[in-house]
């Protein structure tokens, strides 16, 4: 596995990949790797023949100086891991790289941004917009891979791509629990044993609803009850969000209509820790 460091070196592997017929499969990541992101390494294996990883902690997205300072990293361990899965190229470049002096142009994001993730966090999308764009610029990727677990990211990254004219393909992974149901995220160490133990109860609020669709429940409120009745059972899990969204635009419904598909986001605080979820209908 190679280890790249800067945007020429980038620039110059990807075209020497592309003239020699390869499709390359690109995973950004901002390192901290865990399975999730191992998944992702493996699902790109089926759609390209050389893959390209990123590690690069993004300022630009945290809106939150100390969040960005206490992000953890062990590059180590993450080129370790990405040897395992046979990546071919790790793209991990300073911050210099991405943002030389001078910079000062950014990928501004419209509704899809304005909610959710969007209102908590000003300016975490735009900040994810531009780099994924620089980023995209440099690998020139046939396919990039995105993590569902981010279900609003993935839906801005795809908007992006068509929007700006990117001559590739999103892929979507689907995201990964652990074996007690809890979604997998680079935050999780960050809970105390009983906090782990409550968090819990986001996903299984979401499997309630998820059960109540399967049902044949159509009305979002009634539906949304199933899983409020979990979560508010609990101390200690603060919700931000939980709602139905038509996964177009990320509208919330009142009502699940039709065959396109909807999802139910959700984001929480526990011990402190932010953490997001989602779950298809
Ligand atoms: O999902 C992430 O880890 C980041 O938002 C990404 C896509 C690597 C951009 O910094």
């Amino acid at each position: 596995m190679r280890v790249i460091r800067t945007r020429q070196e980038m620039v110059n592997s990807s075209e020497v990949l592309r003239q020699a017929g390869e499709k390359i499969a690109f995973i950004p990541t901002m390192g901290s790797l865990h399975a999730g992101h191992l998944s992702l390494m493996e699902l790109a294996k089926g759609h390209s023949t050389k893959r390209v990883a990123s590690i690069f902690v993004n300022p630009k997205q945290f809106n939150v100086q100390s969040d960005f300072d206490n992000y953890p990293s062990d590059e180590e361990r993450d080129f370790a891991l990405l040897r395992d899965v046979e990546v071919d190229l790790v793209f991990a470049p300073g911050r210099e790289e991405i943002y030389p002096a001078g910079h000062e142009t950014e990928v501004a994001v419209g509704e899809l941004a304005a909610r959710f993730e969007g209102t908590d966090r000003p300016g975490h999308f735009q900040g994810v917009a531009t780099v994924v764009s620089i980023l995209f610029n440099l690998v020139r990727p046939h396919v990039a891979l995105f993590g569902e677990k981010d279900f609003q990211q993935v839906r801005i990254v795809e908007r992006l791509v068509t929007d700006l004219g990117f001559p590739m393909e999103i892929v979507r992974a689907p995201l990964v629990r652990d074996s007690d149901g809890l979604a997998l995220s680079s935050r999780n160490v960050r809970l105390s044993k009983e906090g782990r133990g409550r968090a819990l109860q986001i996903s299984k609020a979401l499997y309630a609803v998820k059960e109540c669709f399967s049902q044949g429940e159509r009305d979002v409120e009634k539906m949304l009850a199933a899983g409020w009745a979990l979560l508010n059972a609990t101390d200690g899990v603060d919700v931000e969000y939980f709602e139905a969204v038509r996964e177009r635009d990320l509208n919330p419904v009142k009502e699940i209509v039709g065959d396109e598909p909807y999802r139910i986001l959700t984001a929480a605080y526990v011990d402190g820790v932010r953490l997001l979820d989602n779950i298809g209908l």
